[in-house]
């Protein structure tokens, strides 16, 4: 098995790892250690992120790098009080008749307890900029919301990918940002700065391996929604 906590020039080496096994085996890994994570590597994750595409090209993306404690300690405190109501009122139910599902919640309930720990938060964020029509607090119309949004998800794929084929342990989560002015006040955004997810980097305790997804046939429509000539064809 691969050093879990390996030098910052392994780490970098291992980006020539395929770009198929990259993808395939990349997942939430929710349980890392505490140890450091060299800024190079972190800059690595975020040069690749920002080789993806942006709405018209407006590359306003900002990415708030969290190592301070008391600052994670905030954060921390906003994911357990949104995954303690999301737990109660869904998981906790679901997780019953669901044995994958009550695994997932077991690793969450693991980062919700660790948060402070994790040795690297990412917030990525989203910039208004001149390319870009939305006034704050205006409710956008679903082309330009889908834009909006659309615009850092990509990006933060690519910096999962980087983090996978570099050994690093990573996920994508929202829950710690319920509360946007919460966020805003304690990662010091103006309120042309939109805060859309968080990922946890650290060295992995576990393993990476296949994802379980459903079927492509399953999901695969031809021309309209619900003709899938494809069907249980693999
Ligand atoms: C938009 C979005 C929000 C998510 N928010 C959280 C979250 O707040 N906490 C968490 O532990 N996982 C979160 N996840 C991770 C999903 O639970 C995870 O991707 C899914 O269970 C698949 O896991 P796997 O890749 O390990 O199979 C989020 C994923 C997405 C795409």
């Amino acid at each position: 098995m691969a050093d879990p906590t390996p030098s910052t020039s392994e780490a970098l080496a291992r980006l020539d790892m395929s770009l198929i096994d990259v993808m395939m085996t990349q997942r939430a890994v929710r349980r890392v250690y505490p140890d450091p994570v060299d800024d190079e590597i972190v800059m690595k994750c975020l040069e690749v992120a920002l080789h993806a595409p942006t709405g018209a090209n407006g590359q306003n993306w900002e990415f708030i790098v969290v190592k301070d404690y008391e600052t994670k300690k905030k954060l921390a405190k906003r994911y357990r009080q949104a995954w303690n109501l999301y737990y109660q009122t869904v998981i906790r139910r679901v997780s019953k008749r669901d044995p994958s599902m009550a695994k997932t919640a077991r690793a969450v309930q693991w980062q919700v307890d660790h948060f402070t720990e994790v040795p690297v938060l990412i917030v990525a964020c989203l910039k208004l900029g001149p390319k870009d029509g939305r006034i704050p607090f205006v409710p956008m119309p679903h082309a330009a919301l889908s834009g909006f949004y659309g615009s850092i998800y990509p990006s933060v794929q690519n910096l999962l990918l980087a983090a996978r084929a570099m050994g690093l342990g990573a996920s994508l989560i929202t829950l710690p940002l319920w509360s946007v002015t919460s966020t805003r006040k304690t990662l010091g955004l103006p309120v042309s700065v939109t805060p859309c997810c968080v990922v946890p980097l650290g060295w992995p305790r576990g393993r990476y391996g296949p994802t379980t997804r459903r079927p492509v046939a399953e999901v695969m429509h031809l021309n309209t929604y619900g003709n899938r000539p494809w069907m249980g064809t693999g």
